[in-house]
């Protein structure tokens, strides 16, 4: 009660393209009359069986929406039954002292006196630390929590709470070396190599025969996006897909590579050719990793943060890292849900992508890191969508890149096939990105000011 379930609730929809539904108000709708004058006529008794009849339903439903539950629908074991069965639950935290400020006075049937509200908190507690797989204090939190995704300076340190069971940890050498995790493991640590070179056939092909899980276990993956999207992988596939929790420690890993479920491996003929999408059990963020990064490694993650903050039309990479990452990491979490299997809606997180990956195929991936083709990218989708590329200009300073101009433009047509003399981008609006056809010729323009003479 009073922790803010209906306003939260609506906002948690929005982020989540779905329907939202507050049971209170639903009940009252159907009814026809208020809860308090409920609570009046049938006693808590009639009301409780009333809630657990229209939650049933709601929670029946094939199509998913989100659900905002009264403070007390947890009381009915029914409820609670049917939220372990048909929900991800994540409990919205409110201290004793606001909830009852926010709740007194306000016709609330369960808040007339101070002594037995707060009696009524405590006694729910449990009852709710059973049913929430997660808890949250705001909309960015709970569509975290529904991910599966926990972002917190210090979350490294209680990684064992997280991993349950057996488990196996899957990591390099150097990341090993800076953060040692403490973990109780089955078999000592699988060291990948750092980098690309961790996301070959061959080091997935050892990790399965190495591998002494059964499918009960968690396979635990501690590095760099090449180290998660590898181990992912090797999750996805090994004994048919088991369990895995990725803990990013790059920028890169943090806002992007470890959400979403997707994992791969190269193959010599392109990047991420072979892969599966195989969402982790649990996601944990600790920004405080991010202390022991290089500059240049943190400048890559940067040029996401930036991608990310031009998408959801706020000004994500001036925030202290804390909440960067946690933005950062919140916006794409919703965008995955919505959008799991890459159908739609994800591509718009593509901005800039297409003529970074034609940038990288000109430099023959030698000379130009993925991030400054990212920064380097973002410039041309910005100016193809008539915006301002300052954002871009002075948080990642992009310098043209000396690449070979024909071999990153047939690239990019190789890419995205011309249809009319128009090829498919993704744009900035006023609402976020979007894909959109531009004149060839637009294109080419832009990604030849992205190129040095
Ligand atoms: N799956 C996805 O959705 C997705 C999204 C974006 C990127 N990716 C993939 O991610 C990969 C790039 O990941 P990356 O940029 O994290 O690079 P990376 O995994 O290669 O890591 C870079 C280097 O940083 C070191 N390192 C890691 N954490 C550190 C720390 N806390 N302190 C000091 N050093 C540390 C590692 O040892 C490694 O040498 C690419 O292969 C890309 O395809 C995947």
């Amino acid at each position: 009660m009073g922790a803010g379930k209906s306003t939260i609730g609506a906002e948690v929809a929005k982020l989540l393209g779905r329907p939202f539904v507050d049971l209170d108000r639903e009940i009252e709708a159907r009814t026809g009359a208020s809860v308090a004058q409920i609570f009046e006529e049938r006693g808590e008794s009639g009301f409780r069986a009333l809630e657990a009849e229209v939650a049933a339903e709601e929670l029946g439903h094939a199509a998913l929406s989100v659900l905002a539950l009264g403070g007390g629908a947890v009381e009915t074991e029914a409820v609670r039954q049917a939220l372990t069965d048909r929900a991800a639950t994540v409990l919205l935290e409110v201290e004793p002292d606001a909830a009852w400020e926010r709740s007194r006075g306000k016709k609330r049937p369960l808040a007339r006196d101070e002594a037995s509200f707060r009696s009524l908190y405590e006694r729910r507690q449990p009852l709710y630390a059973q049913v929430a797989g997660g808890r949250a204090r705001d909309a960015d939190g709970v569509v975290l929590a529904a991910g599966g995704v926990v972002v917190e300076p210090g979350a490294f340190s209680r990684l064992a709470e997280v991993v349950e069971g057996p488990a196996e940890l899957v990591s390099d050498a150097r990341v090993l070396e800076l953060h040692p995790p403490s973990l109780a493991l089955q078999t000592p640590p699988h060291v990948l190599r750092s980098g690309e070179e961790a996301k070959t056939i061959e080091t997935v092909a050892r990790l399965w025969r190495e591998l002494r899980l059964d499918r009960g276990g968690t396979l635990v993956a501690l590095g760099g996006g090449c180290v998660t999207d590898a181990a992912g992988f090797a999750a996805a596939t090994y004994l048919r897909g088991i369990d895995w929790v990725a803990v990013p420690t790059t920028l890169v890993g943090q806002v992007d590579a470890a959400i979403g479920g997707k994992t791969a491996v190269n193959l010599p003929e392109g990047k991420n050719l072979v892969g599966a999408f195989h969402w982790p059990a649990s996601t944990v963020i600790d920004p405080e990793l991010l202390a022991t990064l290089p500059a240049e490694q943190r400048l890559e993650g940067m040029a996401e943060v930036v991608k990310t903050g031009l998408l959801a039309g706020e000004q994500l990479w001036e925030l202290p890292d804390a909440e960067l990452v946690r933005r950062s990491a919140a916006f794409k979490t919703a965008l995955c849900l919505r959008d799991p299997y890459d159908r739609g809606l994800r591509q718009t997180l593509n901005l800039g992508h297409t003529f970074a990956h034609a940038l990288e195929a000109g430099a023959e991936y030698e000379t130009i890191t993925h991030g400054r083709a990212v920064a380097l990218g973002l410039l041309a989708a910005l100016r193809l969508s008539g915006r301002p590329t300052d954002a871009v200009e002075e948080t990642l300073a992009p310098e043209p890149a000396r690449v070979d101009r024909e071999r990153a433009w047939q690239a990019l047509k190789r890419d995205k096939k011309s249809t009319g003399g128009e090829l498919r981008v993704v744009l900035l609006g006023d609402e976020g990105g979007y894909a959109a056809s531009a004149p060839e010729a637009d294109v080419r323009r832009a990604l030849g000011e992205l190129i040095a003479d």
